[in-house]
């Protein structure tokens, strides 16, 4: 009798043709039009596989694997893995995975990207120009900050927060960074990048850039509290988690002139964005895309794929996956471990 192929699970639509790997080791079920799981959906969905591909949105904790029963691996397309249960899939013995490195340039360049539209107001411009309310060149009309010459302040110095440091290099700027632990000397001096606490990263930051873990301990970590301890001219962008951000308070200091400006790729309850947020001018807001080249979400896919593979025990590197969550993990955008972003 014809051995059973394992089964997996792939939770949306990704590229076709990278996925098509899985094929030649297992069944696939694969969701066929971007959709919503709920926890019963994916508690459903994993009921019966052996391992599953999964994206950001498909929350994975205790409930969705109580009767998993089959479940080894769960392979995350991303590398920020705060919608899975670390703890409860390693006490089950299930391998979880994410896709650390191959998006890391591209993830820099965005973030880049939003600090310099928050700074230079290039999406109000925009706005205002499309609505017809451009009388001609206005020698006084909608004028921004400067980045270069300019401190940059890196909250959370893993490798985006790393790749964005030495991006600042080419427009001069002085880059301060604070994080859980210092990071050697040499990666200080290839960043030219300056260690701080938290509060002088506040304090002195012309721009300051999230990109740390989300977790219990950075919940709120960018609070009303903090906010006031920046420049009033100060930019935030936030490229890690909406939850490390206290939008109300943040939409209270950007209305009020307490800050200068921000952009956010990321929201607490995205895809939802709070009203006060989307009523703002001087905000610069993207769809969780930092990571959205071509290139690099196909690379993440393949990456997950791999997991998936060896995880399950199949193809060339059986049994030991690429980029396996360690245990006691806590994930946000730029994790292995809690506080190393
Ligand atoms: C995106 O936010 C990711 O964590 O990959």
């Amino acid at each position: 009798m014809a051995e059973r192929r394992p089964r997996v699970w792939v939770s949306q639509p990704l590229f076709d043709d990278v996925v098509a790997r899985l094929h030649d080791h297992f069944d696939v079920d694969q969701v066929a039009a971007v959709r919503e799981h709920d926890a019963a959906g994916v508690a459903a969905a994993l009921g019966d596989v052996d391992g599953a591909l999964v994206t950001l949105n498909e929350r994975v904790g205790r409930d969705e694997i109580a009767n998993a029963t089959k479940l080894r691996a769960v392979a995350n397309v991303g590398v920020g893995y705060n919608n899975l249960d670390i703890d409860a899939l390693h006490a089950r013995g299930i391998v979880a995975t994410n896709t650390p490195d191959v998006l890391t340039e591209t993830t820099a360049d965005f973030g880049f990207a939003l600090m310099m539209a928050a700074a230079r107001r290039v999406t109000e411009a925009e706005r205002h120009l499309r609505a017809g309310r451009w009388q001609g060149w206005n020698f006084k009309g909608l004028l921004g900050a400067d980045l270069h010459g300019s401190t940059l302040g890196i909250l959370g110095m893993g490798r985006i927060g790393q790749g964005i440091a030495r991006r600042a290099s080419g427009f001069e700027m002085r880059v301060l960074y604070h994080n859980r632990s210092r990071l050697p000397a040499d990666i200080e001096r290839d960043c030219n990048a300056s260690y701080v606490d938290f509060d002088t990263l506040l304090a002195q930051a012309d721009h300051l850039v999230l990109v740390l873990p989300y977790s219990a301990a950075s919940h709120h970590i960018v609070d009303a509290a903090a906010l006031a301890k920046m420049k009033p001219t100060a930019t935030l962008t936030n490229i890690a988690r909406g939850g490390i951000v206290d939008e109300a308070a943040l939409a209270d200091a950007l209305g009020s002139g307490r800050l200068a400006s921000a952009a956010l790729d990321v929201f607490e309850g995205e895809p939802a964005v709070d009203p006060r947020l989307l009523a703002l001018d001087n905000i610069v807001l993207t769809p969780h895309i930092a990571s959205g080249s071509l290139a690099t979400r196909r690379a993440m896919v393949a990456l997950a794929v791999d997991n998936l593979i060896a995880a399950l025990g199949a193809g060339p590197e059986a049994g030991r996956p690429p980029t396996p969550i360690a245990p006691a993990a806590t994930g946000g955008k730029d994790a292995k471990r809690p506080g190393t972003a």
